[in-house]
């Protein structure tokens, strides 16, 4: 799958959003190791702390079907500009897919691209007692 193909599997996706408060749709999908790709959308709620991320779906998504292993993420949005990921979006990339190019598109399909690493430098990291599963 190349890039402009992920673009738009996350620009498809979108077209799932539910943006009564925000009117701003968001896609995001995922390229897996082992070839899968998944992918997901905004999803808003009147209580408007459990809105989720299109990002987060998606993660939550490929997670819940046993992927662990991510290279690359894209993420699209009906917007004039280049969509960057929330912070809290860029933790959960950083902690899941650690080396994952990001790919940042604008409604066009054009897209701006980075390594995670460069999205959030000096992470917050904590390995104690724990494992991901
Ligand atoms: N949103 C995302 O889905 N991903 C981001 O990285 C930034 C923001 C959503 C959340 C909310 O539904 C809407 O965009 C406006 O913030």
């Amino acid at each position: 799958m190349n890039d402009d193909d992920l673009v738009s599997a996350a620009k498809k996706a979108a077209e799932n959003a539910i943006i009564p408060f925000s009117g701003f749709r968001v896609g995001a999908a995922l390229l897996a190791s082992d070839g899968r790709l998944f992918a997901g959308c905004n999803i808003e709620n009147p209580s408007l702390s459990m809105s989720v991320c299109a990002e987060q779906v998606a993660f939550m998504n490929a997670l819940s079907a046993g992927a662990r292993e991510f290279t690359k993420v894209a993420v699209w949005a009906d917007y004039d500009q280049f969509v960057t990921p929330c912070g809290k979006c860029r933790q959960l990339i950083l902690e899941f897919a650690p080396h994952a190019t990001v790919l940042m598109a604008d409604r066009n399909g054009s897209f701006m691209v980075r390594k995670i690493g460069e999205l959030l430098p000096l992470p917050f990291r904590h390995r104690q007692g724990g494992d991901k599963g």
